[in-house]
């Protein structure tokens, strides 16, 4: 399941020999930097399966990443840098990601060929299906299942990420004093998430949702695989924006009614209304990604949907989305298979907390070899 993972973004890096002088080092730091707060996480392996070593979470302001583009790269850097001191993190080296517009993932059907073969043509493969120059992005991909021999075709999952989104994000994490070993896509650190900490049966299929604050991003995993992925600019700023719309006041007084810390300035009635209407917006959306996906691939039964990211604190959500799919709903936790020591990380924080590090664990799986 975690194949995909070395593939991805981080394989393009490899490709450049960019991330060659790390690969003796052991350890490394996820750093998933999203548009409302930076996560730190590091584990470490135990001896059986993993253990949570490092845990920390810096806010941002609203401008400092807007659409999945780093606007305020000065920002950024010093809150890494000061998260990374706070946190007392030994190693260098980080893995990080990105999801949104600038990352396109396409699961097409190309001529059977080798692994080989498709590194050598792989640009001019990609070419009709990115709707970017391909001067303007790094292009990485996966064969997906066995090719069997004598057949024309094979499906590959293509990957582009344009060059200059993460050349501004690896920027960031350099001018905080880091190397920036990997750069990931969202929805595949998810992937990992999910092996790392949830065991499927034969034939279970499942929909990762990771509702973030300016990005939803939408996975379909067939056999514990990524067979469909989709991001759209939904989130929990919305949940905040039909608060402020509603009721006339700022961002900021919206996000605190929003997060329960200013209480009973409206009526609870009200507010839940406004919260419900972008609650059904995100169910529809993950309805229409998941209809699109069988409609193309009727035998395939999806039995299961999680959810992450922060914006599943929000009452009445996962009811929602599970009113509109008929499905099974389950809030993923990404700690369940990793032991956290309690008299470290407090369970009543880390409950709260959990639902934003999904993308985190599955980046700070990453281990030497596996880059
Ligand atoms: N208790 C809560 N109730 C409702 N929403 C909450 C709560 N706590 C946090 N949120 C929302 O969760 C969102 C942040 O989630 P997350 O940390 O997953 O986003 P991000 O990674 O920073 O964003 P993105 O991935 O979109 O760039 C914010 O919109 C925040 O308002
Ligand atoms: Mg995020």
């Amino acid at each position: 399941m975690a194949a995909f993972c070395n593939h991805a973004c981080g394989g393009a890096w490899k490709k450049r020999g960019m991330e060659l002088p790390f690969l003796k080092k052991k350890e490394v730091m996820a750093l998933d930097i999203g548009s409302s707060s930076i996560k730190l996480l590091q584990l470490r392996q135990a001896k059986k399966g993993w253990e949570l070593a490092k845990l920390g979470i810096a806010y941002l302001p609203p401008e400092a990443i807007v659409d999945g583009s780093i606007i305020d790269s000065m920002t950024v850097t010093n809150t890494i840098a000061a998260l990374v001191k706070e946190e007392n993190v030994k190693t260098k080296d980080a893995v990080s990601s990105l999801t949104g517009h600038s990352v396109i993932i396409k699961k097409v059907s190309l001529p059977a060929m080798t692994e080989e073969e498709l590194g050598e043509s792989i640009q001019w493969e990609a070419e009709q299906y990115i709707p970017f120059p391909m001067t303007d992005v790094n292009i990485d991909f996966q064969i997906m299942g066995e090719v069997a021999a004598g057949k024309g075709q094979m499906d590959v999952m293509l990957v582009a990420v344009k060059k200059d989104v993460i050349n501004d994000y690896v920027n960031v994490i350099r001018e905080a004093g880091l190397n920036p070993v990997v750069v990931d896509v969202d929805s595949f650190a998810l992937e990992n998430m999910l092996e790392i900490n949830y065991t499927f049966a034969p034939g279970e299929n499942v929909v990762m949702v990771n509702i973030g604050a300016s990005i939803t991003s939408i996975s379909i995993l067939v056999g514990g695989v990524t067979a469909f992925t989709r991001s759209i600019p939904l989130g929990g700023n919305q949940f905040t924006e039909e608060i402020q719309r509603n009721f006339n006041i700022t961002f900021k007084e919206a996000e605190d009614i929003k997060l329960g810390h200013v209480k009973g300035r409206f009526e609870q009635s009200e507010l839940n209304k406004a919260l419900g209407s972008v609650s059904s917006n995100v169910a529809a959306e993950v309805k229409r990604s998941v209809d699109f996906f069988l409609g193309g691939n009727p035998a395939v039964i999806v039995n299961k949907i999680f959810l992450s990211g922060g914006g599943v604190k929000v009452a009445g959500l996962k009811e929602t989305v599970q009113e509109k799919m008929d499905m099974i709903v389950e809030v993923a936790n990404p700690f369940n298979g990793i032991t956290c020591n309690p008299k470290v990380f407090d369970p009543e924080k880390m409950k709260d907390l959990a639902p934003h590090f999904g993308v985190a664990v599955g980046l700070a799986t990453r281990k030497l070899g596996d880059r």
